[in-house]
């Protein structure tokens, strides 16, 4: 073969290819060229993807040591056990040995039926409502306040609607719209802001992410990825699982629990399609830097999503609060529940953006279909109205003045049971916890799983968080009542003590699967414990003989 004009290096490199493929069948060389080119091709399908190459081969890892026949054994033991435990604790309150599994022949009386309703709500511990968990309701419950006669009301006259059909229910159609103006206004948003209700924080987060994805793709970003602090709510990563969004997560500063904006701007790729910040976060109840990722998504044009589930309807109303909403530039979305701090029953929430152009791509339409042209604002298709209509009342009924003086006083019992916390030795609170989270860890000793488990037993039901471990309380209205912050404070400073006296005691129940859980390297199993706890909450309770 002739080869001009090329350097001598590259004419014998290629003798040297030549006399290596002379000696051998085209077609084994055929064969090794498809199969090096599948092989790049699959791999860098898998780099590019949602989860990424590393995530890839540690799966791959993990799946072929599980087939191992000692882990499986292990594996096997530990679920067993854990079944027993979870069995325990979550049928633990129902002692009834009964089981509905079929329909009753013929329907219930009213009595019947009412009846019935009063035995499975007696089921109910009574600990929420003293003020001994965290976050879960957060708002006192009197069955005669004025709160529950709305309540009451509403369900009379919105049972039946959804607002799937608005001609059919102009009511609540209206009462959405009003929600979201309300809202809007409240995080400083313009007459451009817009955006629809949810069904909570998670399905508020969810639509959020479907639409700065869909944006994405739209600009021909065919695997788009988010930044979200490691410390924002599991939402996000339900989002990434759910619309194939690869998350990059992004560690807080240790001093003080908050994303660190400088890794945050390293992070962002061209495949970026959304920035988080938290406002309040869960873990630890620290407000980011909100400014600063909005700088950062202004400047490299990424929406900035901030999650306001648990500050939306708190920091408006704290004068000390740091900003946080649209009128931070660069924000584009935020969610805020209101049926957290906005003290509404279960299952609202409020999703905004800051123009329709981002509101567009949560909506959903398809006109091709069968049943005629389909379109609706949110995931749900029919949706409760009635969800609505209580939220609806319940700002109407609070207002501006309630929320101030719930949000002053969440404010205060946070920030006493904070300094309280602080000034245990052995406790070690995690950042600000100024609005209404108050996270610690244990140091000096105190181990804070064992902690966590002895204050279990006290009746205490505090948050367990990991990496770092520790424990929150997310403070409601229900710590608010008389002596219960006090209460909290005693037990914790007898509970650091009785460690204290016996430091090396051995970690046994509660407190060994706290620390379990985080050291395990394989977080499929720990998906499988946690399924196992699912399936449980769907199980007959066991039968006592
Ligand atoms: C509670 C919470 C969510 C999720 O809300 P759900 O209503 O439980 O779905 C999201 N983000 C933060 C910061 C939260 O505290
Ligand atoms: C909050 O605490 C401050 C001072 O610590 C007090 O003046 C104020 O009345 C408290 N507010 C509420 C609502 O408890």
């Amino acid at each position: 073969m002739q080869v001009l004009s090329l350097p001598q290096s590259v004419v014998t490199a290629y003798e040297c290819v030549e006399e290596f493929l002379g000696e051998r069948d085209p077609v084994v060389v055929a064969a090794f060229a498809f199969l090096g080119g599948y092989t790049l091709s699959r791999l860098w399908s898998l780099h590019t993807d949602d989860l990424g190459l590393r995530i890839h081969a540690k799966r791959s890892i993990f799946y072929y040591m599980r087939k191992l026949p000692f882990v499986k054994r292990q594996i096997e033991q530990h679920l067993k056990d854990a079944r027993g435990n979870l069995e325990k604790s979550i049928h633990g309150n129902d002692n009834s040995g009964q089981f509905l599994s079929h329909l009753p022949q013929k329907g219930l009386s009213v009595d019947e039926t009412v009846t019935l309703i009063k035995e499975y709500s007696a089921m109910e511990s009574t600990n929420w409502m003293e003020g001994r968990c965290s976050g879960a309701v957060f708002h006192i419950d009197e069955s005669e306040s004025d709160e529950m006669r709305i309540y009451r009301e509403v369900c009379d006259h919105f049972a039946w609607s959804n607002p799937l059909w608005p001609k059919l229910f102009p009511g609540v159609r209206k009462m959405e719209a009003e929600i979201v103006r309300i809202s809007a206004n409240l995080l400083g948003g313009n007459e451009k802001t817009c955006g629809t209700m949810s069904t909570g924080g998670t399905a508020s987060i969810l639509l959020a992410c479907l639409a700065h994805r869909n944006r994405a793709l739209k600009r021909g970003i065919q695997f788009p990825e988010m930044v979200i602090p490691e410390s924002a709510h599991a939402a996000f990563i339900k989002a990434g699982e759910l619309f194939r969004i690869k998350v990059t997560r992004i560690p807080v500063d240790p001093d003080n629990y908050r994303v660190n904006v400088a890794k945050m701007r390293k992070a962002i790729s061209d495949r970026t399609c959304m920035l988080v910040g938290s406002a309040v976060n869960f873990p630890s109840g620290a407000h980011d830097d909100i400014e600063s990722i909005g700088k950062l998504g202004q400047k490299y044009n990424i929406p900035v999503h901030v999650d306001a589930c648990l500050g939306g309807f708190l920091l408006p109303f704290i004068d000390d609060a740091r900003p946080f909403d649209f009128r931070v530039p660069g924000v584009c979305s935020i969610s805020a529940d209101t049926h957290k701090y906005g003290l509404t029953p279960k299952g609202s929430s409020v999703i905004l953006y800051s123009s329709k152009e981002y509101l567009h791509n949560q909506y959903f339409c398809d006109p091709d279909w069968q049943g005629g042209i389909y379109a609706s604002s949110t995931l749900e298709g029919s949706r409760a109205g009635l969800n609505i209509a209580l939220c609806w009342a319940s700002l109407r009924h609070h207002g501006a003045e309630g929320y101030r003086e719930t949000s002053r006083a969440v404010v205060n019992a946070t920030r006493k049971l904070r300094d309280a916390i602080s000034a245990i030795p052995g406790l070690k609170v995690m950042g600000a916890c100024d609005v209404c989270v108050v996270g610690w860890t244990g140091e000096d000793g105190i181990n804070i799983n064992r902690f966590h488990a002895l204050m279990e037993q006290r009746n205490w039901g505090l948050t367990s968080l990991q990496f770092p471990a520790g424990v929150h309380l997310m403070v409601t209205m229900l710590h608010t009542q008389e002596g219960v912050i006090d209460a909290l404070v005693k037990d914790a400073r007898e509970v650091v003590d009785e460690i204290r006296r016996s430091p090396n005691a051995e970690l046994t129940g509660a407190a060994a699967l706290y620390g379990m859980a985080q050291k395990i390297p394989d977080r499929s199993i720990v998906h499988e414990f946690a399924f196992e706890y699912l399936d449980t909450c769907y199980t007959e309770p066991p039968r006592h003989n």
